[in-house]
C-alpha cells in the first residue's frame, strides 16, 4: 500500500478502516484468506499500520486523539477477526470430518481389558509388604542345578524329594551339572548368598515345578515366595515378629500367628506357621475358610541351617538368619474362599472376572 496522502486526517483514515473491516472480514472464506485480510487491515502496510508509523511526526495536540483511535481500531478489528477465525476453524473441522468419513455417533468397539490373576495379585501384595520392610526382590532360574535345588540347601543325596517320582529332571549327571525344574524358590537363597555379602534381606517370587497331578490342592506348575534374612544376631523372635507383621498386613490387623515344629533340611529349628482364621476368628464349627479349626496353615520357615550359610561362603559363627517359603496359590485360595486349585488354572472367565 502506498504512503498516506499527506492531506488526509489520520483519525478519518482509521474510522474508514473500522467501517470497512466487517465486510472484508465476513468475506474471508478460509483461514488462509482471513490471514490476508488481517494483514490488509492491521499489518504494517495497511492504512492503520501507516498511521501507527507516522505517529512520531504528528503535532503533539493530535497525538492523544490519534493514539486512542488506533487502539479502538485494533481492538474492534481484532475482535471481529477472532470471531471469524473461530467460525472458520469450526467450518474447516466439519469439512475435514465429512471428508474423512468419521461418524462420531457410531458405537465404539469395546476392547476387554482383562484383570490381574488372583495368584499374581497375591504375589504382588506379598512382595509389596516385604519391600516395605526394606527387602529386595531376587530371582533365579527355573531350570536349576541339582546342586542349588538340594545340595547347597543341606538336602542329602538320599532325600526322597530328589527322586524322579517327585522332581522333573532335564539332565542327569552329578549335582554340579544335573539340571532340573526347580521344586521350590529356596535355591535362590544359595545363589544370592554366593554373590552378595551379608546383610541379606530378600524375597524371591517365582514359578516352581513338581511331578504332581492336578487336584484340589496340587498343581505341577505353581508359585512360591521365598524370604531370607541374614545378618549379625538374627534370632527366632525376629522371624516370628516379621511373619506376624506380614500376616496382619495381608489378612488384617486382628490376625494372630502360631508356630508348629516341623522339619526342613535347610532350617534348624524349622516350623510351620499358621494364621488365625480371618473369617470366624477361631472356632466357628462350619466356617467355610477354616472348617472350624480356627487356624490356617500358611508357610514353612525356620532359622537358616549353618550348613547352608557355610556352603554359600558365609561364616556361621558371625551371622545367623531366618528363611520362609509360602505358596501364593494357597494365599489366594484362602483369601477368596476358592475350594480347588484347579480353578486357578482353568482360564474360565466366569471365575477370573470376579477378581
Ligand atoms: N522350600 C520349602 C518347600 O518347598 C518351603 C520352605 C520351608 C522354604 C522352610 C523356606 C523355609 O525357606 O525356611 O516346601
Amino acid at each position: 500500500m502506498s504512503n498516506l496522502p499527506p492531506d488526509m486526517d489520520p483519525v478519518a483514515i482509521l474510522e474508514k478502516a473500522i467501517a470497512d473491516a466487517p465486510a472484508a472480514i465476513a468475506a474471508a472464506s478460509s483461514l488462509e484468506e482471513l490471514g490476508t485480510v488481517e494483514a490488509s487491515l492491521l499489518g504494517k502496510d495497511s492504512s492503520a499500520g501507516q498511521v501507527r508509523r507516522s505517529m512520531g511526526g504528528l503535532d503533539n495536540d493530535l497525538k492523544p486523539k490519534v493514539g486512542a483511535k488506533l487502539n479502538e481500531a485494533s481492538e474492534k478489528i481484532g475482535a471481529l477477526l477472532s470471531d471469524r477465525r473461530m467460525e472458520l476453524e469450526a467450518l474447516e473441522t466439519e469439512k475435514r470430518m465429512a471428508a474423512e468419513g468419521i461418524d462420531v455417533t457410531l458405537a465404539t468397539v469395546t476392547i476387554p481389558t482383562g484383570s490381574i490373576h488372583p495368584v499374581q495379585q497375591a504375589i504382588d501384595e506379598v512382595v509389596d509388604i516385604f519391600v516395605g520392610l526394606g527387602y529386595r526382590v531376587a530371582t533365579g532360574p527355573e531350570a536349576e542345578l541339582a546342586y542349588y535345588n538340594f545340595d547347597a540347601l543341606n538336602t542329602p543325596a538320599s532325600h526322597p524329594s530328589r527322586w524322579e517320582s517327585d522332581t522333573m529332571y532335564l539332565d542327569w549327571g552329578d549335582p554340579e551339572d544335573e539340571v532340573l525344574l526347580r521344586t521350590h524358590t529356596s535355591p535362590v537363597q544359595a545363589r544370592w548368598m554366593e554373590t552378595h555379602e551379608p546383610p541379606v534381606y530378600i524375597v524371591v517370587p517365582g514359578r516352581c515345578y513338581r511331578k504332581d497331578t492336578v487336584d484340589a490342592t496340587h498343581l505341577p506348575v505353581f508359585h512360591q515366595i521365598e524370604g531370607l534374612a541374614v545378618d549379625a544376631n538374627i534370632q527366632f523372635s525376629d522371624l516370628k515378629g516379621t511373619l506376624l507383621h506380614f500376616a496382619r498386613e495381608f489378612f488384617g490387623p486382628q490376625s494372630e500367628v502360631r508356630l508348629r515344629p516341623h522339619f526342613f533340611p535347610f532350617t534348624e529349628p524349622s516350623a510351620e506357621l499358621d494364621v488365625s482364621c480371618f473369617l470366624c476368628d477361631g472356632g466357628e464349627p462350619g466356617c467355610r475358610v477354616c472348617s472350624g479349626a480356627g487356624w490356617l496353615e500358611l508357610l514353612g520357615c525356620g532359622m537358616v541351617h549353618p550348613n547352608v550359610l557355610e556352603s554359600a561362603g558365609y561364616d556361621s559363627t558371625k551371622v545367623t538368619g531366618f528363611a520362609f517359603g509360602m505358596g501364593p496359590e494357597r494365599l489366594a485360595m484362602v483369601r477368596h474362599g476358592v475350594d480347588s486349585m484347579k480353578h486357578l488354572i482353568d482360564n474360565d472367565l466366569r471365575f477370573l472376572e470376579r477378581f
